[in-house]
């Protein structure tokens, strides 16, 4: 249309002056939808993104990619540790084949690392059913990283040598180095000595060829502790310190399994901690702030479970709606999981470790 003849018309001048508005009006309405629905919608659909803006999609797509999950299949255990935050609210475990459908799902939307823990993942069928996922995720999903979490107290040499080969990482927690403050934690099976077990799981990992990571939950308990020595001889490639954090419904609140408040420390505490240990360079800190929504947690069902109200609010599950419904209700900040160092070398041949 020349504006020209528009001026010259007082009917054309109309229809500008009406089309002008519609396009103007569009064009917000577009904004306002991709702005309430554009992370989700733009998770794994490069489609939805590129017709978005042109601007943020890559960033969008980035948000809601499963780059790193970890998958509680159960959450039976054979511990008690009183600050516990994923406690045994079911017994349910998903059948080998369901497990892994749902972890395949995982992959094909961009999940590069899974970490397996619980509840403790070693005690479901002795360990052959956590054995036969990491298997499955090294050898048919080739994922750069599977890892597990573990207390450590119930892994078998046996374990060792019939899946070592596909594992990356094995964390173990250990929360203090006197063995009495272990007891009165509750972190520990009876009398068993955890410290024993934790040496013992060290040396396999070095004779296996698997990375040694070390978590502790710093507490009223061990907060007064200096571990310095103790994880200097242990050498783990990672020490993760985590603040103790309360979960409604998992450690805090009526209907909850464990009471952690008397295990809660300040954030100036956790400070002073870290700053006892600030020599041990492989300490990695997760205050409550870091820690509460920066992981992709899947429950025993597949579901993710969103922290963002201080409890785990679970989605639909993956195997149900697929990953990209689900993962809109994990809560899950990935600038935060950033932040925390989230994203760092975790495959093992990359790692250049002296076995
Ligand atoms: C829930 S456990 C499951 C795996 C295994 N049973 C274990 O203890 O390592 C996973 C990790 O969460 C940590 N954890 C448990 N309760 C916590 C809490 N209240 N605050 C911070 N970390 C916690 C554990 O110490 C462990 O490193
Ligand atoms: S933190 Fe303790 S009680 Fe909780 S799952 Fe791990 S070992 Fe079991």
């Amino acid at each position: 249309m020349q504006l020209s003849s528009v001026i010259a018309s007082p009917k054309l001048l109309l229809q500008f002056f009406i089309s002008t508005i519609q396009c103007v009006f569009a064009s917000f309405s577009f904004k306002v939808f991709y702005w309430k629905t554009g992370t989700c919608k733009g998770a794994n659909s490069p489609v939805d993104s590129v017709a978005a803006d042109g601007k943020d999609q890559s960033k969008d797509q980035l948000a809601t990619t499963p780059t790193s999950v970890n998958y509680h299949f159960t959450r039976k255990c054979n511990y008690k540790c009183g600050f516990c935050f994923h406690t045994a609210k079911t017994s349910f475990v998903l059948p080998l084949e369901e497990a892994k459908r749902g972890l395949k799902l995982l992959q094909e939307s961009g999940m590069e690392k899974i970490n397996f823990s619980g509840g403790e993942p070693f005690l479901h069928d002795k360990g052959d059913f956590l054995g036969k996922l990491v298997q499955y995720c090294k050898q048919d999903l080739q994922l750069p990283s599977v890892s597990i979490v573990s207390n450590g107290s119930m892994i078998r040499e046996k374990w060792f040598q019939k899946y070592g080969d596909y594992l990356d990482i094995l964390a173990i927690s250990c929360d203090s180095f006197d063995e009495s403050t272990n007891q009165l934690i509750g972190r520990a099976q009876g009398r068993k000595s955890h410290l024993d077990n934790l040496f013992k799981i060290r040396n396999w990992c070095q004779q296996y060829k698997v990375a040694f990571k070390i978590n502790s939950v710093i507490n009223t308990f061990n907060i007064d502790e200096d571990m310095t020595e103790s994880i200097t001889e242990l050498n783990p490639v990672r020490w993760k310190v985590f603040q103790c954090l309360l979960i409604d419904g998992e450690n805090a609140g009526e209907t909850a399994l464990r009471e952690a408040e008397k295990f809660v420390i300040s954030e100036q505490l956790f400070q002073e901690f870290l700053d006892r240990h600030s020599s041990v360079s492989c300490l990695v800190p997760e205050s409550n702030e870091k820690m509460r929504n920066s992981y992709l947690i899947l429950d025993e069902y597949m579901r993710f479970l969103d922290c963002r109200e201080g409890r785990k609010d679970p989605s639909k599950s993956i195997l149900d709606v697929g990953v990209r419904e689900a993962i809109c209700f994990s809560g899950f900040d990935e600038k935060m999981f950033l932040k925390r160092g989230g994203k760092y070398v975790w495959t093992k041949a990359d790692m250049k470790l002296e076995w």
